[in-house]
């Protein structure tokens, strides 16, 4: 049988973060794999508010992030706010799969950046009211999730309860996940 690709494979979501400044020669190719996600009539509803390190955006950003978050988070380069876009641009209909698709570009971002071993960890412990005050984000998009992008840093450099969780996560066995003909799952 095929193995799944050492890419996905490998992927994980890691918290210590050098605080380094990426570039954008090198965080510009995460949107762009972002961007080549599949989704419902092509209709692309992902939309990537980003903000840079060392910028009062940054910062408020960073103050609407639940401290369990703000405590690793404030060493990323990047904070992206993640939309999406409720209705088809084409016809203004809702689209049922709006975040559905805004998820399979997450994912491409996401394996983007392992690919680039830079940290990319997806947060949705933040505060989604203020955000959409702060940011003045429109009824019709939909706030998703936030992402912390940086490069590795130092595991030792998290507090004590993070260290010890600070490794690739247990995922649950492919019997729970997948059925053939009939409904199966608890
Ligand atoms: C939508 C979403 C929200 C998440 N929210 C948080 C969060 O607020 N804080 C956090 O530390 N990790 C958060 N995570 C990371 C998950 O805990 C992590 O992806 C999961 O435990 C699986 O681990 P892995 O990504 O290392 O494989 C989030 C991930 C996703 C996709």
């Amino acid at each position: 049988m095929n193995e799944p690709h050492p890419l996905i494979k490998n992927r994980w979501s890691p918290r210590a973060m050098s605080g380094e400044i990426l570039s954008e020669k090198e965080f510009m190719p995460l949107f762009e794999a972002a961007s080549l996600a599949p989704s419902s009539s092509n209709s692309q509803p992902w939309r990537f508010l980003i903000t840079k390190a060392k910028t009062e955006r940054f910062e408020q950003f960073l103050s609407l992030l639940f401290e369990g978050n703000r405590i690793w988070a404030k060493n990323a380069s990047l904070l992206v706010l993640v939309i999406s876009r409720l209705h088809f641009e084409k016809n203004d209909k809702f689209s049922k799969t709006h975040s559905f698709d805004t998820g399979a570009a997450w994912e491409n971002l996401a394996l983007q950046g392992c690919f680039q071993n830079l940290v990319i960890h997806g947060m949705a412990g933040f505060d989604y009211v203020k955000a959409k005050e702060i940011f003045s984000i429109p009824d019709i998009y939909q706030i998703e999730m936030a992402i912390a992008i940086g490069k590795p840093g130092d595991k030792n450099s998290l507090p004590e309860e993070l260290k010890k969780v600070e490794y690739p996560k247990e995922r649950k066995p492919l019997e729970e996940l997948i059925c053939f003909d009939s409904f199966a799952f608890e």
